[in-house]
């Protein structure tokens, strides 16, 4: 049990992993090779998708999306401000604008209203971001691209295992992106990221981008880049994915404790769970006016805590020039008060009474 220090998260390792890593060390091949190719067959199994495409991050996987949908120069996607930047550079990386929504304050995902609402005869794409485990509401931003002729990108990077209306994240709109960094659900201890998509053509496509456009070892037909995945990484992640609805479990149990004892706390929003959704809890997110006295204080009794996001991205300095303008009220509401609380599979319950008795602590002061 991890009493003394209680960390944000941890990350899974076993001897199974070590000696997948050494498998591959001595096989000698460690690129472009089974343990990939597997391991984005069971990832796209897991989501319930037909293909599963491996990238080198979630970030490249956004960029292989957008290059794949032919968005570039002139183009508008419509992302969420509320967010890790690596939402919105792929868009910026692509020549395209990203065109920022204002979130609900409750699930912290794009608002389908605003997502409306900013539509022009440019936009191309919708980007809605999964955050925190929670899925964005994709129903009606389905139709809203659907009557409007334009394609989703599902930014799933933070939310492998959970569903929206009944449907696995990753299945949902035309494209799909995750991350397996090292914090995330499930991760190859490094960098690297998974697409999932129904669309054999957009697959194929995919395929051959991210390993520089080539059809055989000497012919170029498209733009590409080096965005593989390497074979040490995809066997750990192969271990990992065998874990992981477990673990997905485990996260939600872990959270819905949090939830029961925080019942009676005063000056706290928890996370909630929308009627539609399916929860990953990546993260478990609570909102408070005192967030940063807060965390000062849990720091100081070696609970560690983490600030999902500080600046929203349209605030970010890189691109504040071109958004001086906008205004996102929930978003910027959000950026103030939010706090991440110590989550993962392996917490175990009497850490997760020393946070809270700790929060109730501080508010009783
Ligand atoms: C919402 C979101 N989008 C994109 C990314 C980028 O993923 P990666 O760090 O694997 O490039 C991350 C993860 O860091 C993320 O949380």
């Amino acid at each position: 049990m991890r009493m003394d220090k209680i960390p944000l998260c941890t990350m899974y390792i076993d001897d199974e992993i070590k000696k997948a890593v050494i498998d591959v060390i001595d096989s000698g091949w460690y690129v472009k090779g089974e343990n990939a190719k597997l391991l984005e067959e069971g990832f796209a199994k897991f989501c319930h998708a037909k293909y599963g495409i491996s990238a080198s991050s979630g970030t490249s996987a956004l960029f292989l999306a957008i290059k794949a949908l032919d968005i570039g120069k002139g183009d508008e996607v419509i992302v969420p401000s509320f967010t890790f930047i690596a939402t919105a550079s792929p868009v910026i990386l692509a020549g395209a604008t990203p065109i920022f929504a204002d979130i609900d304050l409750k699930t912290y995902t794009m608002k389908p209203k605003e997502v409306e609402r900013l539509i022009t005869p440019k936009t191309k794409a919708i980007m809605p971001v999964h955050l925190y485990g929670h899925p964005a509401e994709m129903k009606p931003i389905l139709d809203i691209a659907r009557d409007n002729n334009l394609k989703v990108i599902e930014d799933a990077c933070q939310a492998h295992g959970a569903m929206a209306f009944g449907h696995m994240v990753g299945t949902i709109g035309d494209i799909a992106c995750f991350s397996y960094f090292p914090s995330k659900n499930m991760t190859v201890a490094g960098e690297g990221g998974m697409i999932t998509t129904n669309d054999e053509e957009l697959a194929k496509k995919m395929a051959i981008m991210k390993d520089h456009g080539r059809i055989d070892k000497h012919t170029s037909t498209t733009f590409g880049f080096n965005f593989r995945l390497s074979e040490i990484h995809a066997a750990i992640g192969r271990v990992q994915l065998k874990h992981l609805p477990d673990w997905i479990e485990a996260r939600r149990k872990n959270a819905a404790h949090y939830t029961e004892l925080f019942d009676d706390v005063d000056g706290v929003e928890i996370p909630v769970e929308a009627n539609w959704a399916k929860h990953a809890y990546h993260l478990y997110v609570i909102k408070t006016e005192k967030r940063d006295e807060l965390a000062k204080y849990l720091k100081e009794k070696n609970i560690a805590t983490g600030i999902h996001y500080y600046i929203p991205v349209h605030k970010q300095p890189y691109i504040l020039d071109n958004y001086s303008e906008v205004k996102l009220e929930n978003t910027e509401f959000c950026a103030e008060r939010v706090l991440s609380l110590p989550l993962d599979p392996r917490i175990s319950f009497m850490e997760i009474k020393r946070v809270v008795e700790e929060v109730k602590n501080f508010f009783k002061g």
